[in-house]
Order: structure tokens, then sequence, then C-alpha cells
């Protein structure tokens, strides 16, 4: 899977063997640059939704609900979450462990499938302390095997385990039944996920588990700088790039 957060990128994606989007809250940093997720309003998401599935892409769409959507109670989650799946959403994934189950059950109830998140879930950074790799004591490795086995017992279809240690994803790998995506987590899992402005070398900061395959933003401020030296020395626009009534 990837992250895509517009038209253009979805179209692109469409074309491709990939099995999923995911409109993450992501898109709060690497497209609205915001200093963290915890900004990213369900507008926002909305609107980003609504540009992916304009792409009608034969992938599945996963929308992240964003901080504060599905927390409160579970009558606003379902609601929330059913103008994602409104906006174009095929699925929404929410971040979380055991204490999320009635949300989920509510969710499934509506119709909305739900996707887990677990690891490092980055809208808790300020509880959690950072971004920081998650499962280094027994007790945070055993409340991660506990939280996967509850949020599949409460009915996702897929569970997204981010920065935690390769050995643990592992074992959350072999003790599910659902596919385990992982990022930041190793190898052991069911299938990746990255945020594709990491992929693209798009981002401000790329974290250490994620690889860059291109370095779109080199390319980027290469072909500005040369549409910039063609207009200052008239080599842009050329004769096939305008009309002269007068010839
Ligand atoms: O928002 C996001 O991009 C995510 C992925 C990193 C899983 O949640
Ligand atoms: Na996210």
């Amino acid at each position: 899977m990837l992250t895509a957060y517009d038209y253009p990128t979805a179209k692109i994606i469409s074309s491709t063997n990939l099995d999923g989007i995911l409109v993450g809250d992501s898109l709060g940093m690497v497209v609205l640059g915001y200093p963290s997720t915890i900004n990213v309003s369900l507008r926002d998401m909305l609107s980003h939704t609504r540009a992916v599935a304009r792409a009608n892409p034969p992938q599945l769409i996963v929308v992240d609900m964003p901080f504060l959507t599905y927390e409160i109670d579970t009558k606003l989650a379902v609601k929330n979450a059913g103008l994602l799946i409104k906006a174009g959403g095929e699925a929404v994934k929410i971040e979380g462990g055991e204490e999320i189950k009635d949300v989920i059950k509510s969710l499934i109830r509506a119709g909305i499938p739900v996707m887990g998140h677990i690891g490092l879930t980055p809208q808790r950074f300020l509880k959690i302390g950072g971004y920081r790799t998650i499962g280094k004591t027994k007790q945070e490795e055993e409340q991660l095997m506990k939280d996967s086995i509850e949020l599949e017992d409460a009915g996702i279809f897929a569970l997204v385990i981010e920065n935690t240690y390769a050995d643990i994803a592992k074992r959350i790998t072999e003790k599910l039944t659902i596919p385990t995506i992982c990022i930041g987590a190793g190898p052991y899992c069911d299938g990746q996920i990255l945020v594709i402005h990491d992929l693209l070398g798009l981002s401000d900061f790329t974290p250490y588990f994620a690889k860059s395959y291109v370095n779109l933003k080199e390319i980027i401020s290469n072909a500005i700088n040369q549409y910039i030296n063609d207009v200052k020395t008239n080599k842009f626009p050329e004769k096939q790039h305008y009309k002269e009534k007068e010839s």
C-alpha cells in the first residue's frame, strides 16, 4: 500500500499493481505543512478523499479518521466515518488498541470496514513521548499483542503496525488471521505501506524505515530552474507554444 492525497497521484497509482491506497492523515505534514497530524480536520480528510476518489482507482481506498473524530463517542464516530465513506472512502483506519473496540464494532455495525493501527500511533505522540519505537519493554510488547488480538476480535479487516520491533510484528502476524501491513516494523508482515512523499523523495524529513526510490525534490527544483532560465534567456516560449494571428 501507499498513501495518496490527490487526483493526479491516484491516477498514476490506478495503472499500477498496488493493492491499496491510504488517504492518510500524514497529509497534514506532507501536503498541508502542519507540524503534526493533530491539526488535521475532518474537512481536510473529506477534501482529499474526494480528490482521490475522483480518480476512480481500482485499489481499495482506506481513509484515516483524524484526531478527535472518533474518540468522543461512538455515535459521533459513526457519523464522521460515514461522511468519509460518502466522500469516496471504502474503509476507514483508526489509531488505537483495545480502548477503541466499541468504536470499531459500531462502525462495522453501520457497514463501514475498519483497518486498525497500532505500534506508534502518531495522533498520540504527546502521550507516547514523541515519535519513538514502541515495544521496548515487556509490558509494551504484551500490550501490543493484546491490542492486536482484541482489534481482530472487534472485527478489523487488516492491521497497520507502525514503528515497532520486527520480531514483535512477526509475533502479531503469526498470531492473527487478518493481514498485517507494516511501516517501520520489519519484513515479517503480510504487506507494507509507505507515505508516498517518502518514496518519491518529496518529504522534508524521511524516517529511517522509509526508502526513497527517486529524488523528486531535486527533479522538480531542476525543472523550475530550467524554466526560469529559459524565460530569462528567451528560450521559452518557443514557436510551438504560441499562435500569431498575422503570418
Ligand atoms: O497517515 C499515514 O500515512 C499513515 C501510514 C503511515 C500508515 O497512517
Ligand atoms: Na495516519
